[in-house]
């Protein structure tokens, strides 16, 4: 094996050894902990207001059980927690701040691997991010899903919140009810119950080969998820025997099996902007045009809300991303070596399927639209995405005249007005929710239809904004338009009436505007000028790039590695 980074901590002589172990000691920690063992660092993002990742010092105890039990030394560290439902303006604005603490943690001290504890939203690709610019061997545990929610004897999960809200505006729910379902939804540890953005990052984890097979869908409240963790500790002490890296791990093939088995579970659209900031950070090339899934045939194999009816729970049952991915056998990179230090066909070699109508089988798929379509056009020059199994068969190819809401401000304030003049063939269009923008590119891309048009019974309409979506939301919605209005795109010179044309088959999205009158228009425009004047917001607006590039901030792509250049003893 080869010489412990640890070692240049622990494994000193006189004034320096003394003071990287006398104050380690204090927690009681034996002598021999510190000769030649490799130092597990457990990345952990609890924290109680997230309360996703609620449970996570106890999963961490499982991860430390399996780290001494394969003969490593164990030390959990915090890193600042990113808790969705809770967090303003945005849980987003932050993922790039959390990817920095992270790295830094762990390039600054006796670390010789790393578990990342990921939960929420996120949670995921923050800490892989951070991970991936020091590039240690590395592994990651997911808190798992939430136990399916029970209502009025019913199922119920995250993707119900939008439909309650939609019942309830309209009258068919009360105060009460909603009341009760709150904590009917919410009735176990875990994170959002369907295919949201949190386990959406948990199967990416899992098909980039960055977990333990089974990883993403075990219920966080079963006790196979601490299994799962403690065999995680076991396996990373080899991994730092073997010198088994992230960068071995992320290669250009792990990446196209996340965007494949990203297609066949009905993913979020939140998986482009994380999956983009993560191939920035390990170097590899990856561009928006490579997610077009809808190309390939990938056909989509997981009936899981919110593009079909089942639970994460039911995906687990059913065999998990194991049973997905031998579905996906013909279209994957085989070959990809995952932290088992084996290739990944074989984590799914064994793989059966327990129920058809959860996973479908690639020969009668569930859906045979699935995946993410990623569109051109005058309004979007670099790239805009929508999901189409969440979208309306019927609006995937319209025209329409633009409702034009200039801000989330402007949006509220008009969507409910009697006055509006929409219908249901408009297309609404909202400015200024990008990374700049807001800032931090918030979930408001699906906004609510007028309640006079729900009360009308309309249940879907063309959507279009710079902002994200929630992974457990759905609708007709066209997100991440680049560049966003806030930097000078078309977007921003789009006008009440205007008319816009949507083809998803096509992969088009265009105003009915020539070139010169936009460039005209361009000229009038009034500059974007809502800047931080100081702290992490000033940072984050001064360098954050733009969706298509993953959003993450300029100055951390790539990677510094590992070295520490200066000794302060
Ligand atoms: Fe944490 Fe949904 S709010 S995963």
């Amino acid at each position: 094996m080869k010489k412990l980074r640890s070692a240049e901590w622990f494994g000193r002589t006189g004034k320096d050894g003394f003071i990287y172990r006398s104050w380690m000691k204090n927690q009681g920690i034996p002598a021999h902990e510190f000769k030649g063992k490799p130092v597990i660092g457990i990345c952990n993002t609890w924290s109680e207001l997230t309360p996703c990742n609620a449970h996570f010092r106890e999963l961490a105890e499982s991860v430390k059980h399996g780290i001494y039990e394969a003969g490593g030394f164990p030390v959990e560290f915090p890193v600042m927690s990113l808790g969705e439902t809770l967090m303003k303006p945005t849980a987003m604005l932050y993922r790039n701040l959390v990817s920095m603490d992270v790295e830094e943690s762990i390039r600054a001290n006796p670390l010789d691997g790393v578990v990342l504890l990921c939960g929420c939203d996120k949670t995921t690709p923050a800490l892989i991010m951070g991970a991936c610019s020091v590039d240690l061997p590395t592994i990651v545990v997911s808190g798992g899903a939430m136990l399916t929610g029970k209502y009025q004897g019913r199922d119920i999960a995250t993707s119900d919140v939008w439909r309650f809200s939609e019942a309830q505006r309209s009258g068919r729910m009360s105060e009460e009810e909603m009341n009760i379902a709150e904590a009917c939804m919410s009735r176990s540890r875990g994170h959002c119950a369907v295919m949201g953005t949190a386990s959406t990052m948990a199967v990416m984890a899992e098909a980039l080969g960055l977990t333990l097979p089974d990883n993403a869908a075990i219920p966080a409240a079963d006790s196979r998820r601490k299994v799962l963790a403690h065999l995680s500790g076991m396996r990373i002490v080899e991994m730092v025997r073997e010198d088994l890296k992230l960068s071995q791990v992320l290669t250009r093939d792990a990446f196209d099996n996340a965007i494949m088995t990203n297609a066949a579970i009905g993913g979020s659209t939140n998986f482009i902007i994380h999956l983009l900031a993560i191939a920035g950070r390990i170097g590899v090339e990856l561009s928006i045009d490579d997610f077009n899934t809808t190309d390939l045939g990938i056909p989509l194999l997981a009936n899981l809300q919110p593009s079909g009816r089942y639970f994460m729970e039911d995906l687990y049952y059913a065999g998990g991303i194991p049973a997905v991915m031998k579905e996906l056998n013909s279209f994957l990179k085989k070959d990809a070596v995952t932290v088992s230090g084996k290739p990944i066909w074989e984590n799914y070699l064994n793989a059966e399927c327990f129920n058809r109508d959860v996973i479908a089988s690639a020969d009668q798929p569930f859906n045979p639209l699935a995946g993410i379509a990623v569109l051109k056009g005058n309004i979007c020059k670099n790239g805009a995405v929508i999901k189409p199994s969440a979208a309306t068969p019927g609006l995937m190819k319209h025209t329409g005249k633009a409702v034009v809401f200039e801000n989330i401000d402007d949006y509220k304030l008009k969507i409910d007005d009697p006055a509006l003049e929409i219908d249901e063939t408009s297309i609404m269009v909202l400015k200024n929710v990008g990374p700049k923008g807001y800032p931090g590119m918030p979930e408001v891309g699906n906004m609510a239809i007028p309640k006079k048009l729900l009360d009308k019974g309309v249940t879907d309409m063309v959507r279009i904004s710079d902002g994200r979506m929630s992974g457990t939301g759905f609708g007709t919605v066209v997100l991440h338009v680049s560049p966003e209005a806030a930097a000078g795109g078309t977007l921003a010179v789009i006008r009440e009436g205007d008319i816009i044309s949507l083809d998803v088959e096509a992969g088009t999205l265009n105003v009915d505007l020539s070139a010169d009158e936009i460039d005209e228009r361009k000229r009038y425009l009034v500059q974007f000028s809502d800047f931080a004047t100081r702290g992490y917001v000033y940072l984050y607006q001064q360098h954050v790039e733009q969706a298509h590039l993953g959003a993450d901030l300029d100055f951390l792509k790539g990677g510094s590695g590992s070295e520490v250049h200066k000794d302060s003893h």
